[in-house]
């Protein structure tokens, strides 16, 4: 599987996250449930931008260089965990909320720029075994098994 695939996941994932919180402050959440939601939400980023940090924007740095989108994208990842930080430092429920959406908006459009542009330059880049490899080692990390054999007797013929 390819890295991108991967990423493309997780940022599903991130988007039934991001979907949960707005719900949660619509319901008028304790400031506390709120902090809950936003640690949980602080982790899962935080994993998914280390992902990428590490081991794919190393590799699309000798094509794309250190500047350009690879710039942007560390940019937004930095300004990301900063309203992350200002969220769990915030005791005023309105002023979380506001915190939060801040943060989702910019989260969101940072995900589609991802998937709009990043990850295209990854495909048209990156040899179909540079990106199966940087998939292997994203399964690796995540403890996914993305090769197993199935069923001998559901085989084909
Ligand atoms: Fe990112
Ligand atoms: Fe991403």
């Amino acid at each position: 599987m390819k890295i991108t695939d991967a990423l493309l996941g997780e940022h599903a994932m991130l988007y039934a996250l991001f979907t949960d919180i707005r719900r949660q402050i619509d319901e008028d959440r304790s400031i506390e449930q709120l902090q809950v939601a936003v640690e949980i939400l602080e982790n899962q980023l935080w994993t998914h931008a280390q992902m990428e940090e590490n081991h794919l924007f190393p590799a699309l740095e000798p094509h794309l260089g250190q500047m350009g989108p690879l710039r942007v994208m560390k940019s937004e990842h930095q300004e990301i965990d900063r309203l992350l930080g200002a969220a769990k430092a915030e005791t005023n429920p309105e002023q979380l909320k506001s915190v939060v959406d801040e943060l989702i908006m910019l989260a969101y459009s940072h995900f589609r720029k991802e998937e709009m542009v990043l990850f295209g330059m990854t495909r048209q880049v990156l040899s179909e075994d540079e990106q199966e490899n940087l998939g292997n080692i994203w399964a690796n990390e995540r403890g996914v098994t993305i090769d197993g054999a199935g069923c001998p007797s559901q085989a084909a013929g």
